[in-house]
């Protein structure tokens, strides 16, 4: 089914979310016949550089990541919904100007996409309401980060919600659009396996991990104020780890599923300094090799204080308050340049109660389900089986769900998936202020605990796993993270 009739408006159009992200994601759409033919497109950068200056822009930094989805023809029937509109953010004039250009259509599905420095995101809002851009068919997204802590994401919430609707505001974490995210919630609601062991009477403990190989990249600056804590685990890995842990809904209604997800992060068992100390790693790269070609350390990327404290690894042990999972550990991971690029939830299950085969060698747990959101999407349900001979002797072995082989048409990345869900007017897998109030209430001891007691980063070697302490962290608990089994 294709989306209404819509106008969308990329503030920061010129800008790297835009051309590495929401542009390609809309040329899929379009390729795919998604989006109504009555679709339109506005880029907005502060440069005047014209449709032609920025076609041409395109041309250079989309087409070529565009592959083999690239087609001509295609491609000049996508640029046929472009527009391209110089606009300051501060000056209201340029706003009346865009309007007239797009005609003032208060029936009209118009989305304001905020692909810009979450400085910007309060005026930009406000120079929208003045100019009568926030009728009720208008919907405004939040790029990540929002703010720097609860304050400041409050002082954002607070200046945007005077100028639009909660239901209005969009506020994306794109992990929620990835294709395995949502397969999930299937997973888990869809079968009746899994549920009644979702729990903890037959879960010993559950891991997330998201590893990346790359660096910083271009984004010294932005990260070097920012770490894992607040870039990564503040939003996907808390939003994975929600669905993960969260109560059946009622139904699938939004609110139903952002109900129970705020509850989850509700039931987080605070960080005392003593958990700081002992549960929270922090970690930051040196040189090292990522696929055997070398690469620099954190302190020598560009735009990097060489003295920086900045983590870009962190790894938590957080427990949730309630009924079904009290004392069970959720181990949380995540950094940059790692071994390997892989996001998954690792659930390990409890050992059998009376152990009539000895445990093979080097396993710790029986069952595990290894459910992969990247690089490619699977699910791996591990179990012991006897080997064949005449020896009663146990092997861990597992059945793979591999949804590239399972499943052979093309499924939407998650950009595109959340831009048709806004054009569509579906809220669901946007998150709503209170879950990120209530998840930044939650890490705010924990960096005011590192910064408190000046907690330096461990050290690790790009390519690696991450510091020794995040092993260490595992094991005293009892355990060791999925790839060293
Ligand atoms: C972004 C972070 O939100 O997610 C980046 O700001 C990170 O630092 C990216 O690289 C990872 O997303 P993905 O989809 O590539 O795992």
């Amino acid at each position: 089914a294709t989306t209404p009739a819509f106008d969308i408006v990329f503030f920061g159009g010129t800008g790297d979310l835009a051309l590495r992200k929401l542009l390609p994601a809309l040329y899929q759409a379009h390729k795919a016949g998604a989006l109504h033919a009555d679709g339109r497109i506005f880029a907005l950068g502060r440069k005047a550089v014209g449709i032609d200056g920025y076609l041409e822009l395109l041309q250079q930094r989309v087409r070529p990541g565009l592959g083999a989805d690239y087609d001509d023809e295609v491609w000049k029937s996508f640029a046929a919904r472009l527009h391209f509109h110089s606009l300051d953010a501060d000056n209201i004039q340029d706003y009346q100007t865009l309007l007239q250009a797009m005609g003032d259509a208060p029936e009209r599905v118009t989305v304001c996409y905020l692909a810009t420095a979450p400085h910007l995101f309060i005026t930009i809002c406000q120079h929208l309401a003045q100019v009568g851009l926030n009728h009720p068919n208008v919907r405004v997204v939040l790029e990540k980060p929002l703010g720097h802590d609860l304050q400041s994401s409050n002082t954002i919430n607070e200046a945007v919600g005077r100028c639009f609707a909660e239901n209005q505001i969009y506020r994306i974490d794109h992990y929620l659009g990835k294709e395995s995210v949502q397969n999930l919630m299937a997973i888990r609601f869809g079968n009746t396996l899994f549920e009644p062991l979702w729990r903890r009477e037959w879960i010993d403990n559950i891991q997330i991990t998201i590893a990346e190989e790359l660096g910083v990249e271009e984004r010294g600056e932005f990260y070097d104020r920012t770490g894992a804590l607040r870039d990564m685990l503040q939003s996907h890995l808390l939003q994975l780890l929600c669905i993960v842990a969260m109560e059946p809904p009622a139904s699938l209604a939004e609110d139903a599923v952002r109900d129970e997800k705020l509850k989850v992060l509700k039931s987080l068992k605070p960080f005392s300094t003593e958990d700081v100390l002992a549960k929270s790693v922090r970690g930051q790269y040196r040189s090292g090799a990522i696929n055997g070609m070398p690469v620099t350390g954190y302190r020598e990327e560009h735009h990097v204080a060489p003295e920086s404290n900045t983590e870009t690894f962190v790894a938590l042990q957080a427990e949730l308050s309630n009924w079904r999972w009290a004392g069970v550990p959720f181990f949380l991971r995540t950094g940059k340049r790692m071994q390997e690029r892989v996001a998954e939830i690792v659930i390990n299950f409890r050992d059998v109660p009376h152990a009539l085969f000895p445990m093979p060698m080097g396993l710790h747990s029986a069952n595990r389900l290894v459910i992969r959101l990247q690089p490619k999407e699977s699910v791996r349900l591990y179990f012991l089986a006897k080997e064949p001979g005449d020896a009663m002797s146990l092997q861990s072995t597992y059945l793979n769900l591999d949804f590239h082989t399972m499943f052979k048409a093309r499924w939407a990345d998650a950009y595109e998936r959340l831009l048709l869900e806004v054009i569509r007017g579906q809220l669901g897998l946007f998150m709503r202020r209170d879950e990120q109030a209530q998840a930044w209430t939650w890490v705010e001891p924990i960096l005011a605990c590192w910064s408190k007691y000046a907690i330096a980063p461990k050290t690790y070697t790009a390519g690696s796993w991450g510091p020794a302490a995040s092993s260490a962290l595992a094991s005293r608990a009892g355990f060791l993270w999925h790839e060293e089994t």
